[in-house]
């Protein structure tokens, strides 16, 4: 007879059929001639059930040796079970051990984050974490799907360095050879040579702040998009950007309906965000500040509390515009309308979660690129490159970045940033 190997999210098809499961003790139950197993596969969680008429049989004198994240295949017969999770059961036949675990460290109680975190390698099998990794990977499915329908093309940017592109504060250095370099902090800079070759583009991967910042929001290594356009103005990338945002909100909670289940979040307010989002300047945002009792100086960056009290004003994610140059990175357009402001925006999601994006129109004219440069402090030569692109066809362009964890920590609800990666790089945290 064969038994063929099914994976627990393909369980429905296979009703009335008996076959194959290999996994994981997620957890055992008896009670007299029954045994249950939660067994997990990577795929999904499903309840087997092992009958034997003798309470001491060796079918279960085996079953009994099994122990929390045992290996195991098993054998049995599919059952539609409307109660159960997936909606279907095992009836269970036969089972073979691969291998048995000595007591697993994580048991089925609360635990710390600083007990959990050293196991994160252990933890991401447990159903919370599991869930929220599940979701990160359909957002990064439906980041590339909307890029890819807009017309947006994947172009790749190094990680390894010769200059900054987000301030020198958070840069990590590294030797190469002879030379040093930098750990990218963005792609922005190379993602500009890319769209004056192929208009419209993105680079997705991961990037890298020495941040001294011990925050809920802050990770030393994180995952960014960023897409960067020619010929688009400040206010045509906004457009790009809330549309992103929809598409990637709507979208995930269609797709991963089970893994918010499973977080018990409460979607209500995901599922009725809307564009166009709200625009206000950094100048509207210090009113709110004001109102609020906000200590941040005039002309200071928010600090997160900042961010949330000014998010509090909206239903759903609000865009915060012009913020002075002298906050905001070297390549930043100025405000026709105000020299001292640029043409930027940030994205402030609702419910605390902060800023999810940064974006802003570039500076595209070759001498006052060249002035911001110096005034930055920096070296005119290790632009060289980027300055040419002033200088053949140089056209305005604009871009942002979305960060993909600050996105999956909204998406799922979650309190802490280092959930959203399955291997966090925190400030005091570089272990496993
Ligand atoms: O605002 P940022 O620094 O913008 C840039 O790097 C631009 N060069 C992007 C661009 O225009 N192409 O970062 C963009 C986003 C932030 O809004 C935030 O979501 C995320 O990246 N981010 C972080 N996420 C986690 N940990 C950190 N330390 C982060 N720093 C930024
Ligand atoms: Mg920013």
């Amino acid at each position: 007879m064969s038994r063929p190997w099914v994976t627990v999210d393909r369980l429905k098809d296979h009703i009335g059929e008996t076959v194959e499961l290999r996994g994981w003790v997620y957890n055992t139950r008896s009670s007299g001639k029954i045994r249950f197993l939660i067994l997990r596969d990577g795929s999904g969680i499903v309840q087997a059930i092992l009958y034997s008429a003798d309470k001491n049989s060796p079918l279960f004198q085996r079953f009994d040796t099994l122990t929390m994240e045992s290996s195991v295949v098993i054998w049995g017969k599919v059952k539609e079970e409307p109660r159960a999770p997936g909606g279907v059961e095992m009836e269970m036949e036969d089972f073979e051990i691969v291998q048995v675990s000595p007591e697993y460290p994580i048991q089925k109680k609360e635990h710390t984050t600083s007990f959990l975190m050293p196991l994160r390698h252990l933890w991401i099998r447990s159903q919370k974490q599991y869930a929220i990794l599940k979701v990160r990977e359909i957002v990064v499915w439906k980041v590339r799907e909307f890029l890819r329908n807009e017309g947006f093309l994947l172009v790749d940017t190094p990680i390894l360095t010769p200059s900054s592109c987000e301030g020198t504060t958070s840069l990590f250095q590294t030797q190469y050879f002879d030379e040093k370099a930098y750990l990218s902090q963005s792609g922005q800079l190379y993602n500009e040579a890319n769209a004056m070759a192929f208009g419209k583009v993105y680079c997705f991967g991961p990037t890298f702040r020495a941040e001294k910042s011990k925050t809920r929001r802050h990770l030393i290594e994180f995952w960014m998009v960023e897409p960067e356009a020619a010929y688009y103005n400040f206010e045509e990338m906004m457009g790009v950007a809330e549309r992103f945002i929809e598409y990637i909100v709507q979208e995930t909670l269609k797709e991963g309906k089970e893994y918010f289940q499973i977080l018990e979040r409460d979607t209500s307010s995901l599922e009725k965000l809307k564009t166009p989002f709200p625009r206000i300047t950094y100048k509207d945002a210090f009113k709110i500040l004001r109102e609020e009792n906000s200590e941040t100086p005039d002309g200071e960056d928010f600090g997160g509390t900042d961010e949330t009290v000014i998010s509090n004003r909206f239903d759903g994610p609000v865009f915060v515009t012009r913020f002075p140059a002298k906050i905001k990175a070297f390549y930043m357009q100025p405000d026709p309308e105000d020299a001292e402001a640029t043409l930027s925006f940030d994205l402030l999601a609702p419910e605390g979660y902060g800023e999810i994006i940064g974006g802003s129109e570039r500076i595209h004219d070759y001498d006052l690129l060249v002035k911001k440069i110096h005034e930055h402090g920096y070296s005119e030569d290790d632009y060289r490159w980027y300055l040419d692109l002033r200088k053949y066809g140089s056209v305005p362009h604009s871009g942002f970045g979305m960060g993909l964890e600050r996105m999956v920590c909204w998406l799922t609800g979650i309190h802490h940033i280092r959930e959203a990666i399955p291997y966090p790089r925190t400030l005091n945290n570089l272990y496993p």
